[in-house]
């Protein structure tokens, strides 16, 4: 059982009272429908700054005292959050320190939000101080039950402060020593030697933008930042509610903070998930979420954690913001659930007058009543969610793990040389997450630091840039029975983007893996290449590694080029375990048919035997047994015994069809 903050799970979402403060009889509506819908929680306050603290130190409580009440009268929980996502014009006016600086030095003015200095002790002390007034205020009040940490943290600031403070920062990091940090950077190309810590500025356009060692310190130190930020907005927290936990919501496949790293300050993590359902592409948008669930989970030793926003219809912010069916809000998050949430959150509750997201989905529309197809659709999954209280605080025991290591992903869209137009580390992981997915086997994503011991495989997609201890770490792994998989472009570079020296992949890898890599060729869209493994044939799309075995068995061939005849795929057993190398890149099926030959010769059984077609993904997690239906179509599946249905307590077994958007949860 993993840590569980409530009993049940949370059903509500962003809830913007303050918008709505001329009608109060809204907030009295409000209560009523949420009820209705079986909404159980609402996170409130996110950008509520201005009305908590209409000028400086003047200070308006009321209209918070009155929802919180309300909200605990009628059942609700609070989930409370810190305003710091967007500042009052006050402060911006007044403290212009406060306001985010470009890559150019031009300071932003007052607007939009997420844009602060992440150094400014004058923003960090009003945004401590209102944090300090909210914990006073309602430390002992019954209905908060956890804080949620400003929105969204995100980007990144050039001030003058922030300059100083990486130039702090990277003192630290490279040991007060400019010649360390030169050697690292490489810095005797260009002549970019640097005598002195004072002459480095940030990566930008107008400065310096190729050094990579540069780019990697900057994102390392922004995330620092953020978490420094986080840490002195948590510390009156800390002080004054330390039972109540805190959490700040992560962003869809957003880059700029590692949240690998970030994981370990909070209490729960919690993620905004965004597909594009219905655009004619669902079971890529169910395994984009299913991949990134599985790696909000894994960030934090496996813990469940809160799916903070999603919405129950459509946002404004696509290019064309499609309507999805209904169901496929269900099935969504469902699949969340599956994969380890213990909430459906929402943006947001109901929507706003005006402002920029006045047209995004919402519980409540603006004809303000319960009478619409969402407010259905959101009143039968809260219905449902209260039959799944028994998956709460569970967790999922994943033989397999792909390595998906945040700093390796700065550092391949970063580099110069190869390909440089098809490169997406992303997709690399989710192209060799999907085989096993289909397959109804769990797999955790992980960071290349993280314990392999545990995992019967571990699948590397395009790990080129090698920490210290991974070489080792790896080496260990396969010695002592371990199935490592590793794809092209293997372990090419130090944490400072420094190749390694003495062929490729690195060090003892070569030993490990039984290869060595001579050349990496890139190839034009309209030339791929071709390879043969197991007997049928592939396209090289983009890259590959010429490879020569040193001992490993070779198990495919490259058939076209100069390099025909050269190994594509091979297979060396290293002490007790087994190290796989596919050199290519391939944007078919190659993922899915070596997997298949790797479940086959290393048997790994999927969460449960129930047989399912393509489309129809299977979780298990605790006791229950997910399986969902992506596809466009109908799909039959066929049980292996008698289970139970949880949500309609009936038994399950033999064939069952699930209709489009369909699932069954069976124990
Ligand atoms: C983000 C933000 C919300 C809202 C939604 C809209 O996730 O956190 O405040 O803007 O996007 O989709
Ligand atoms: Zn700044």
């Amino acid at each position: 059982m993993g840590k569980k903050f409530f009993d049940y799970i949370i059903h509500g979402g962003d809830y913007n009272p303050d918008q709505w403060i001329r009608t109060p009889e809204i907030w009295d509506e409000d209560m009523r429908l949420m009820k209705l819908a079986h909404i159980n929680s609402a996170t409130i306050g996110i950008f509520s700054w201005a009305t908590l603290e209409p000028e400086e130190g003047v200070y308006n409580f009321e209209w918070l005292d009155t929802i919180l009440d309300k909200m605990h009268e009628n059942g609700i929980s609070a989930i409370l959050a810190t305003p710091s996502g967007a500042r009052p014009a006050w402060l911006a006016e007044k403290y212009p320190e406060v306001l985010r600086v470009d890559e150019n030095g031009i300071r932003n003015k007052f607007g939009e939000r997420h844009n602060h200095c992440l150094t400014s002790p004058v923003y960090r002390e009003k945004v401590r101080n209102i944090n300090r007034k909210l914990a006073e205020r309602y430390k002992n009040h019954p209905a908060v039950k956890m804080w949620h940490i400003s929105n969204e943290y995100s980007g990144e600031c050039h001030c003058e402060l922030c300059r100083a403070s990486f130039r702090d920062w990277l003192k630290e990091y490279y040991h007060n020593d400019i010649d360390e940090l030169n050697f690292k950077w490489w810095n005797g190309f260009w002549s970019h030697t640097l005598n002195n810590f004072d002459q480095i500025n940030p990566p930008c356009v107008r400065g310096e933008s190729n050094t990579t060692g540069l780019y990697l310190a900057w994102k390392r130190f922004i995330t620092d930042s953020h978490i420094s930020f986080f840490e002195n907005e948590i510390a009156p927290l800390r002080e004054i509610t330390p039972d109540i936990p805190v959490t700040t919501n992560f962003m869809r496949r957003y880059n700029g903070i590692d949240y690998q790293k970030f994981a370990s300050h909070v209490d729960l993590v919690s993620w905004d998930n965004y597909p594009a359902w219905d655009k004619g592409r669902n079971q890529k948008e169910a395994l984009e979420a299913a991949f990134l669930h599985d790696f909000f989970r894994s960030i934090k030793n496996g813990q469940p954690f809160f799916l903070m926003e999603s919405t129950p219809s459509l946002v404004n912010w696509h290019g064309v913001n499609k309507l999805p069916k209904s169901g496929m809000h269900e099935l969504a998050s469902i699949q969340a659930i599956a994969h380890g949430a213990d909430s459906v959150q929402y943006f947001q509750w109901r929507k706003g007058r005006g402002g920029d997201e006045k047209f995004h989905g919402a519980v409540v529309d603006h004809c303000g009543h319960e009478n619409t197809r969402v407010f259905r659709n959101v009143t039968s999954l809260g219905k449902k969610l209260e039959k799944l209280t028994c998956t709460v605080g569970t967790e999922t025991k994943s033989k397999v793990a792909v390595i998906y290591d945040w700093e390796n992903g700065w550092a391949v869209s970063s580099f110069c040389g190869y390909n440089n137009i098809h490169r997406d580390y992303v997709e690399e992981c989710i192209k060799w997450y999907a085989p096993f997915y289909k397959r109804g086997i769990s797999v955790d994503i992980i960071s290349m630091s993280d314990d392999f011991s545990k995992y019967d495989v571990v699948v590397a997609p395009f790990l080129y840039m090698l920490k210290d201890g991974t070489e080792e770490r790896i080496e260990e792994y396969v010695r002592n029975g371990g199935n490592f998989v590793s794809t092209y472009l293997l372990g090419l570079v130090d944490s400072d983007d420094r190749c390694m020296l003495g062929g490729f992949p690195a060090g003892k890898l070569k030993e490990v893996f039984g290869i060595w890599c001579e050349e990496t060729d890139s190839l034009p869209e309209d030339m791929p290449g071709k390879a043969e493994f197991g007997g049928k044939t592939y396209e090289i799309n983009h890259i590959c590694d010429i490879i020569h075995a040193k001992g490993a068995e070779i198990l495919g061939e490259y058939k076209s080029d100069f390099y025909s005849g050269l190994p594509c795929v091979t297979k060396n057993i290293f002490g007790k375990g087994k190290a796989y190398y596919a050199a290519f890149r391939n944007d078919g099926d190659f993922a899915d048919d070596f997997c298949k030959m790797l479940v086959c010769t290393n048997p790994i059984a999927p969460d449960a035997n129930i047989a399912h077609d393509d489309g129809v993904f299977l979780r298990k997690r605790g006791e229950n047994i997910f399986v969902m239906n992506f596809a466009d179509n109908e799909k039959e599946i066929v049980l292996d015994k008698e289970y139970t249905n949880i949500i309609t307590n009936e038994p399950a077994c033999g064939k069952i069809t699930l209709p489009v958007c369909g699932y069954v949860i069976l124990k």
